[in-house]
């Protein structure tokens, strides 16, 4: 559909990319390949070769006569930085923005950690010499072992976003130990990375005392205020840049030594520098999902209602920098139990700091959560589906707040219906085609609808050309398209008038893309400038005494030759505590097994959402169908291999961490049931950029348990943990 659409009712329609045409012609520019302030020289970061320790001696000697070099850093000559703190930040948002310094000092904390830095002329020359940094160490032990580590966990303070660690309601032991019916199952998730397309890049440009980084970020504020507290200068003499994005994933929240070193030595050079770090950099300096242990217990009537429910998660975190991934709070709102416990635990390794990862929370909470309730209804003999309906809450469980909208029942009907649920496999491992064994599963999807604080200016020239402004970023997602849509239909212009200028820190503030927030938080803000906008031509039409032209140029053009414009924000209302919001959906997989092999493959997959008001119906979908694939590697590919010994991780490039490709989801299809959620925001639209992940692994690993009977509770689930017990199928 081309961006020539009616004025009205121009939001919900599947509205092709508006960007789409740069990205396929190569004009669209990332951060790598700017050319501001002339010849730029290349960075090239030598990381550490063990994981703790201290560097001993260092020799750069030969690397500085190597040919093309600038510059060499070290920790003992690197720029004087704001100390890097302590490893637990007093107030949430300074994880955000802390300051984060490289060769701080003689101590390394995790493998791969930057242990010295080469500028030259061209990115190879860089590299080169940072071969010929000669580094002795004295190595410390830093052993990785999982299972000691549970036994030895403590409780944080809070978990991410300010979250609390531990809930209790009723009298879950007593309960658990009276219920007819009990399932314990404990699991295992591995490290996961993020691995976006594009790598974290940065070119670095000083203009007297005033820096601009042309970065690729997914929120701008935390990247200016990250680079300035490190650089120890105001955040105003950063700006920050980042009109295309490919990809992130929740690894380019913040700033990360790609844009540190660029700062540090554009200004030592006084000449623009570029850094990226390589694919195989990305796995130790870039952020990962930790590894983690869940434990669920689940404890029902023969009637299938829950009377306790119990998730516990022990995640492993960085010995430098704590992150505790919100693992279990969302079972605090999924189903009903009278007596419930959830917890979170740490135990320190010595990687990186953990990140953000893709549904943080729900994506490996939910593979616990999920795969139990499927145990659980086996063990019931009830459908896995009217299990979740018998425990379906009618407020919040543990909140005791009405949903602002529920329709995770809906969702899983229609699933049922559109998939053909009734023909699943009543008997795990009963169905054969051939050599293929086959199996359906389900889980449920549900994630938080969060809104952060923004800002947007939208103005209107005398040819009734509209351009918006926001520091927001499209990081794939469709972010320029919807925020066209909102502001032609909140202005009643066509699209075509309408410019979308986001990426620039220099525009209002917005919380960026993250957390699912991205969309409704930018969106309505845009919106809010639009009504303002409009309030201010209708004041300028009134003060002028004359009537409303025909159109809106002309009105312009007669009340304000000069064009108008205006400013809106948002911030968090009383809906916000008043109702627990969430996006839910149902979804459904058909996997094959190979009966010699256990090779599986995902045959089919269906997500049916209920998030609000769909803002594109196309780029929502695309957006459902992305998360659907990362729940198919969650299953059944993703995993950072960590070498016990020395604590780093071993298959760090995409040949050996596998993600989902092509070929590994035929047939995957994503709908949306109509909702409108009032209490959310004006568009009655929720936030969706990481719902479709949410419950998907579960779902496959469902679908293999009941293809095989193998219940599988070591992800991802890969053939050789079938091999041993796959059952003996003769022709
Ligand atoms: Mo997301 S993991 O908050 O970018």
């Amino acid at each position: 559909m081309t961006t020539d659409t009616p004025t009205t009712n121009v939001i919900g329609r599947p509205i092709d990319r508006v960007d789409g045409p740069l990205k396929v012609t190569g004009r669209a520019t990332y951060a790598y390949e700017y050319a501001e302030g002339g010849k730029a020289a290349y960075g090239y970061i030598l990381g550490a070769a063990i994981t703790k320790g201290r560097i001993v001696a260092i020799d750069s000697s030969e690397a500085e006569r190597s040919p093309g070099v600038l510059l060499v850093m070290t920790h003992r000559n690197a720029p004087p930085q704001a100390d890097f703190g302590p490893p637990v930040t007093p107030a949430v948002p300074e994880v955000f923005t802390r300051a984060r310094p490289v060769l701080a000092g003689d101590r390394v904390r995790y493998y791969d950690e930057p242990v010295a830095f080469v500028v030259a002329e061209s990115f190879e020359a860089a590299r080169a010499a940072a071969g010929l940094v000669r580094i002795r160490y004295k190595r410390e032990d830093a052993p990785f072992d999982l299972r000691a580590g549970v036994e030895n966990a403590y409780r944080p303070a809070r978990a991410n976003a300010g979250i609390p660690t531990d809930t209790a309601v009723g009298e879950f032991e007593s309960a658990f130990a009276a219920a007819p019916v009990k399932l314990d199952a404990s699991l295992t998730t591995p490290f996961e990375h993020h691995t976006p397309m594009e790598p974290h890049a940065t070119l670095a440009v000083w203009s007297g005392d005033q820096l601009t980084l042309y970065t690729s970020a997914q929120t701008l504020a935390n990247i200016q205020a990250g680079v300035a507290n490190t650089l120890r200068i105001p955040p105003d003499r950063v700006r920050v840049v980042s009109r295309f994005i490919g990809g992130g994933f929740g690894s380019k929240l913040i700033a990360h030594p790609d844009a540190i070193f660029a700062s540090l030595a554009a200004r030592a050079l006084n000449r623009p520098v570029k850094v990226a770090l390589t694919r195989q950099q990305m796995f130790a300096n870039a952020g990962h999902r930790a590894t983690m242990l869940q434990r669920v217990r689940l404890g029902a009537g023969s009637d299938g209602r829950l009377a306790a429910i119990a998730h516990e998660v022990w995640s492993a975190t960085a010995r430098s920098e704590e992150f505790a991934e919100q693992t279990v709070a969302f079972t605090r709102s999924l189903y009903a139990a009278p007596n419930r416990i959830t917890r979170h635990r740490l135990f320190p390794i010595d990687t990186h700091r953990g990140e953000w990862m893709r549904a943080p929370g729900e994506a490996p909470g939910m593979l616990a959560s999920e795969c139990a309730m499927d145990e659980l209804a086996e063990k019931l003999d009830l459908d896995p589906i009217e299990l979740r309906i018998r425990n379906e809450p009618d407020q919040d469980p543990e909140r005791k707040v009405p949903f602002s909208t529920r329709n995770l029942v809906a969702c899983m009907q229609e699933g049922a219906k559109r998939f053909g649920w009734e023909h699943r496999p009543a008997k795990p491992a009963s169905r054969r085609e051939g050599r293929t064994l086959i199996g359906y599963g389900m889980a449920a999807a549900i994630r938080g609808n969060y809104l952060g604080p923004s800002a947007a200016r939208v103005s209107i020239d005398a040819k009734g050309q509209v351009t918006a402004q926001l520091d927001m970023t499209d990081i794939g997602t469709g972010t320029y398209t919807i925020l066209t849509q909102i502001a032609a239909e909140s202005l009643g212009v066509p699209m075509s008038r309408v410019r979308i200028e986001l990426g620039d820190s220099r525009f209002p503030r917005t919380a960026g893309s993250g957390g699912s927030w991205g969309a409704t938080s930018s969106g309505w803000a845009l919106r809010n400038a639009c009504d303002a906008l409009k309030q201010k031509i209708a004041d300028a039409v009134r003060a002028s005494g004359t009537g409303s032209a025909d159109d809106l140029a002309s009105t312009v053009a007669r009340i304000a030759p000069n064009g108008l414009s205006a400013e809106g924000t948002v911030t968090r209302g009383s809906e916000y505590q008043d109702y627990s919001q969430h996006g839910f959906g149902a979804h459904f997989a058909e996997v094959g097994v190979d009966c010699d092999t256990g090779e599986i493959r995902l045959r089919r997959m269906l997500g049916v959402f209920a998030a609000g008001r769909i803002l594109n119906a196309k780029t929502a979908r695309s957006q459902m169908i992305g998360g659907m694939v990362w729940g198919v590697g969650a299953a059944l590919m993703e995993e950072g291999v960590m070498d016990p010994r020395f604590g780093h991780f071993v298959n760090h490039d995409l040949a050996e961490y596998h993600v989902a490709v092509n070929r590994d989801v035929p047939n995957v299809d994503a709908v949306f049931l109509d909702e409108h959620d009032d209490k959310a925001n004006p568009f009655g639209a929720k936030g969706i950029g990481e719902l479709g992940i949410c419950g998907a692994a579960p779902a496959v690993a469902n679908a293999v348990y009941n293809a095989t009977g193998i219940r599988v509770r070591q992800f991802p689930i890969t053939l050789d943990k079938l091999l041993p017990d796959l059952p003996v199928v003769s022709v």
